[in-house]
């Protein structure tokens, strides 16, 4: 039989595993390999990824912006311009679903391939990418390294990934249970009264799954025709039948296709780490600031006959829209800038083959 003491002691012990488990909850460590990384990280970097060698991942995923954009709408490709806002990487190795519409959910592989293979972004013919960086020295020896074989088009989907593992929240105040008092306020407020973790759950404050927060639409694409022949092409390829009568970005009906189209207007609860770096914010930047997504949502959300039923005006104080503001910049860690994070050096020049058709590698 148990002493009332042993019964104490086991109890803290309890609880004392339990706050331990709490802790490591937090994003774990990634198993990273340095050389995939390190060549992942040039391959990020370098213009010859795209079709007409003009742009690289860093273009539109940019360091100093947590690897996100500073533009409402992303750029794209030559000739073409972007429908929706382009999405920080950190933490991106996490997650299980991807893209505002969640129109990818294998791995990051596919996503990486999306990447370069998609006409409005970079435009690439993957045979054509595996040809130009065979011709490249500098890689021909990283892919040795990182034991990849020759260059190929497969060692660039292993590589990419390997490198975005790299790009993981540092020494968030959250992460260092180092909150202000007015940020603890705010995660009472975000976990009770405001609500904001029916969706934005686990440590990624994402659930993975698509909701309609009523986002008003960015005009833009649909009074600027670079944007809207993007939008429509994108669509049409998406098999939305109405494509050219579209006055809304559909978001998640692309993957989901509900016929009574209720799922139209709803996109993937992104996460909220690393928020001081990215505005603006939502699927298509309509909303600049931390300040003005509280007014948002203490407004209830936007208008929408699909809205989601949680989404309800909250009365919340001016004091306490600013505690949850104060939690929300508690979830940005160091800037992931800087030689471990940027491929630096400009050596993408190289002396080319004179005599390709009889080239070794
Ligand atoms: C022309 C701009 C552009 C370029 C270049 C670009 N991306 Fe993106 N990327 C985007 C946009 C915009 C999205 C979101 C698209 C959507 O949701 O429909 C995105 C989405 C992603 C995502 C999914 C993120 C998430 O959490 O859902 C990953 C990962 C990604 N890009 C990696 C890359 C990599 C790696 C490269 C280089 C091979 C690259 N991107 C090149 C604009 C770009
Ligand atoms: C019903 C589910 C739901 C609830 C409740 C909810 N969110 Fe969201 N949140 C979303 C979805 C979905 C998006 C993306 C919408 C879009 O892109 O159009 C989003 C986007 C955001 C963004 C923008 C992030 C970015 O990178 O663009 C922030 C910040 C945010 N929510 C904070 C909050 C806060 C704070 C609360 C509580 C007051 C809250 N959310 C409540 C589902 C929800």
């Amino acid at each position: 039989m148990k002493t009332t003491k042993q019964a104490i002691t086991q109890a803290i012990l309890g609880v004392c595993i339990l706050l331990s488990a709490s802790v490591e909850a937090k994003l774990p460590p990634l198993t990273v390999d340095s050389a995939k990384a390190e060549l992942g990280k040039r391959l990020f970097f370098d213009t010859r990824l795209s079709g007409d060698d003009s742009i690289s991942c860093s273009s539109c995923h940019i360091p100093q912006n947590g690897f996100s954009h500073p533009e409402a709408l992303s750029p794209a490709y030559t000739g073409s311009d972007g429908f929706r806002n382009s999405p920080s990487l950190i933490n991106t190795a996490y997650k299980e679903v991807w893209f505002h519409d969640g129109r990818i959910g294998t791995n990051l592989n596919d996503v990486v391939r999306e990447n370069i293979t998609e006409d409005w972004l970079m435009n690439m013919d993957m045979r054509l990418m595996q040809e130009r960086i065979k011709q490249d020295p500098i890689y021909v020896e990283m892919f040795q390294k990182a034991g990849l074989g020759e260059p190929s088009n497969g060692g660039v989907r292993k590589a990419l990934p390997e490198y975005l593992k790299t790009l993981t929240s540092k020494n968030s105040p959250y992460d260092l249970n180092n909150l202000s008092a007015l940020a603890s306020q705010g995660q009472a407020l975000f976990t009770g009264k405001a609500g904001c973790s029916q969706c934005h759950t686990g440590e990624l404050f994402s659930d993975g799954l698509a909701h309609n927060t009523g986002v008003p639409e960015n005009p833009d694409i649909f009074t600027d025709p670079m944007r809207h022949q993007s939008f429509l092409a994108f669509n049409m390829f998406m098999g939305i039948q109405d494509y050219l009568a579209l006055k809304r970005d559909v978001g998640a009906h692309v993957q989901t296709h509900k016929a009574d189209g209720s799922d139209r207007g709803s996109f993937i609860t992104p996460s909220l780490r690393e928020l001081t770096y990215t505005a603006p914010y939502m699927h298509n930047g309509m909303l600049s600031t931390l300040d003005e997504v509280v007014d948002f949502y203490n407004r209830g959300g936007g208008q929408d006959s699909n809205k989601d039923q949680r989404m309800k005006p909250l009365s919340l104080s001016k004091q306490e829209q600013a505690a949850l503001v104060a939690f929300l910049e508690s979830l940005s860690g160091d800037p992931l800038i800087g030689d471990e994070y940027e491929w630096l050096e400009y050596d993408f020049g190289y002396e080319y083959t004179e005599d390709w058709s009889n080239a070794k590698n």
